[in-house]
């Protein structure tokens, strides 16, 4: 059974635009758990824009369940990392002007040097996913890093302008998804998944994790943090292994 691992950034993104002290993430992480939860993610950016170190530092010693950090492969960030060690390091590419995550890492020809990047996490006891596009070349060339996971960038299917459109990046994904697991590559899902657009991977055979924060944080504003969890825990529980 795939599990459902919160992002809380619009949390603090939330907190941030007062500069003040709330929304607390960490009582959105502590909630997220006792609602089902089975892990806490955060993307802590170069420019600090909503996760703050001190966030980061504080959940590693209140969570109950798992942190996954997302983060860019600076050596400031493998630093970051060796220091909190997060359950799981999730390398993203990041860009200074851009709303969201926009697109997957780009891993071709730089096979040596993300595989030298991993090594100490590794090494730390920290696993790692490469959040890659569902692109066979982008897979392929994730496969000989050495990262145990991929989680596959369902942002271009989210974002689909029509039906067609939507199809074709599901598709993509499902090969993806394919390739990945021939590869041996563990697999999770994430970025603009919500309530409806998750439905399709119901019977997606070897999905482990889903990584949703948006939709969550938007179903929170209306019906509250933890119902809107208990929704979505219910559905991915619900979907197969
Ligand atoms: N996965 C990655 C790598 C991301 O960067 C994000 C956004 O921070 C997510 C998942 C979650 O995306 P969303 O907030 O759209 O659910």
């Amino acid at each position: 059974m795939p599990v459902l691992c919160v992002n809380i950034d619009h949390v603090a993104t939330l907190r941030n635009a007062r500069m003040g002290i709330e929304p607390e993430p960490v009582t959105a992480a502590a909630i997220c758990e006792l609602a089902g939860a089975h892990g806490i993610i955060v993307h802590l950016r170069e420019d600090r824009r909503h996760i703050r170190d001190r966030d980061v530092h504080t959940l590693r010693k209140t969570l109950n369940t798992r942190l996954h950090l997302e983060m860019a492969a600076t050596e400031e960030m493998q630093k970051i990392a060796l220091e909190v060690r997060p359950e799981m390091a999730c390398l993203v590419p990041e860009k200074r002007q851009e709303l969201t995550t926009e697109g997957g890492l780009n891993c071709i020809g730089r096979e040596q040097e993300l595989a030298d990047y991993v090594a100490p996490l590794h090494e730390a006891g920290i696993r790692t996913s490469l959040f890659v596009d569902a692109d066979p070349a982008q897979i392929e060339a994730a496969a000989a890093i050495g990262s145990e996971f991929i989680e596959i960038h369902t942002g271009h299917y989210s974002d689909a302008k029509n039906h067609v459109e939507e199809k074709a990046e599901l598709n993509k994904i499902l090969r993806g998804i394919e390739l990945a697991k021939e590869a041996g590559l563990l697999i999770n899902l994430g970025h603009g998944l919500n309530y409806t657009n998750i439905l399709p991977f119901a019977r997606i055979k070897g999905i482990r994790e889903y990584s949703i924060g948006h939709s969550i944080m938007a179903r929170a504003i209306f019906s509250g943090l933890d119902s809107a969890v208990r929704d979505m825990v219910a559905l991915v529980r619900s979907f197969d292994e």
